[in-house]
């Protein structure tokens, strides 16, 4: 079957990983895939997770399978971080919430059950954006468009044109943002700008899709929703992909949800009703273990403070390396300036290193960074932080 058919080309950002597990280096370093680190360099399993898998396995009677939209406390919990303990959008039950493994799952079946009643819709991603997106939404069957949205010169929001690009998208087609820490550029709306977008699309009559991939990793778990808020209170149709590998380390549990809000509870319902069917001939039903451990932790209030006390430490460490990155730069004295990682939110920087450069740092220092220049913030250590600045340093000059 194989023989006259091409490889596929490896992933751009999963098959980085690959090749640094192969790398024989001593000195190498990933700051490829979006992926904690502790100061010792380990993926660690947050305490609060620990203590919820032992509860889980004390209290566990049974393997059978879950409903198809998955744990309904794990769906109430997730509405609560989405909205708010009391949100208007929960207390009007204008908002469903399906578990789907990742939020890559959660994106793929919002986009499978977006292609059914919108088939001839675009799908607008902004410029740029996480390589996957690309594949999920075309693997979905939808053409793709871009909206104008990061500024390298200033390397900042280009406000001005992303609003020039949203008023230009028709009515029905589907918008694809992301809720805060912009995976790769790492420059966020702030609450005003989100405000007019939300305004926007409800003039406009797109289809906002919200990644929230991050919670929590910008300024608070309740910050960085703002744009969740602000899309929900305009009353539109609203589809919003969370994921939990990263505020809670879950990545290989395959833990996200997709929460679509509609103008009223009645819509809700019929959302429901082909979300089940969606997913029903797709994974059929979800994996157990991931939302049982979310919703252990959010709704025991110990372990809930215990996991937003956790957060707080994944997001002020990634912010210190932010500020120890730009301090080494600097003392070696690389040109440039470079305030900007420190302006920047979430795991990543787009740190402006050109293709060249990022091949060399690859094949002279085992230095991993994606193509396009972006660094996980979080797989710089004490440890390792100046080695990667001696070697940009000297990047400089080839
Ligand atoms: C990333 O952007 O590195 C992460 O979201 C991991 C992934 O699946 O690509």
């Amino acid at each position: 079957m194989w023989k006259n058919i091409e490889a596929a080309p490896a992933d751009s950002i999963l098959g980085l990983t690959e090749a640094f597990r192969n790398d024989p280096s001593a000195q190498k370093v990933n700051l490829g895939v979006g992926v904690y680190k502790d100061e010792e360099g380990k993926t660690p399993i947050l305490n609060c997770v620990k203590t919820a898998e032992k509860i889980l396995l004390a209290k566990e009677e049974s393997k059978s399978y879950l409903p198809i939209s998955g744990d309904p406390v794990y769906a109430a919990e997730v509405q609560k971080l989405l909205f708010g303990e009391s949100g208007e959008v929960i207390t009007s039950g204008r908002a469903v919430t399906a578990h789907a493994p990742g939020g890559t799952g959660a994106l793929r079946v919002g986009g499978d059950l977006l292609k059914k009643f919108y088939p001839d819709a675009k799908v607008w991603i902004s410029n740029p954006t996480w390589a996957n997106h690309k594949g999920v939404f075309k693997t979905a069957g939808f053409e793709l468009a871009v909206y104008d949205y990061y500024n390298p010169e200033t390397k900042a929001v280009d406000f001005e044109a992303m609003v020039t690009s949203l008023e230009s998208i028709p009515a029905g087609d589907i918008v694809l943002l992301h809720a805060c820490c912009h995976n790769p550029s790492g420059v966020d709306l702030s609450d005003t700008e989100w405000k007019q977008v939300a305004a926007i699309g409800k003039e406009k009559g797109w289809i906002p899709f919200l990644d929230f991939a991050y919670q929590g990793f910008g300024e608070s778990v309740e910050k960085d929703r703002c744009g969740i808020e602000e899309f929900a209170a305009t009353g539109v149709d609203l589809f919003i992909a969370s994921s939990f590998s990263k505020n809670f380390g879950l990545y290989n549990e395959r833990t996200g949800a997709l929460t679509i809000v509609s103008p009223t509870a009645q819509d809700s319902a019929v959302a429901m009703s082909h979300l089940k069917t969606t997913i029903r001939v797709n994974y059929s039903n979800p994996p157990a273990h991931g939302g049982l451990v979310v919703a252990t932790i959010l709704s025991n209030p110990e372990l809930h403070k215990q996991w937003l006390g956790e957060l707080a430490g994944m997001r002020d460490r990634i912010k210190a390396m932010r500020s120890e990155l730009v301090e080494g730069l600097v003392a070696r004295g690389v040109k440039g300036d470079f305030s900007y990682i420190t302006r920047q939110r979430g795991m990543f920087s787009f740190s402006g290193l050109s293709d060249e450069i990022v091949a060399w740092l690859r094949t002279n220092k085992s230095i991993y960074v994606v193509g396009g220049g972006r660094i996980n913030l979080a797989g710089l250590t004490r440890a390792n932080i100046g080695y990667v600045c001696d070697a940009i340093a000297e990047a400089q000059n080839i």
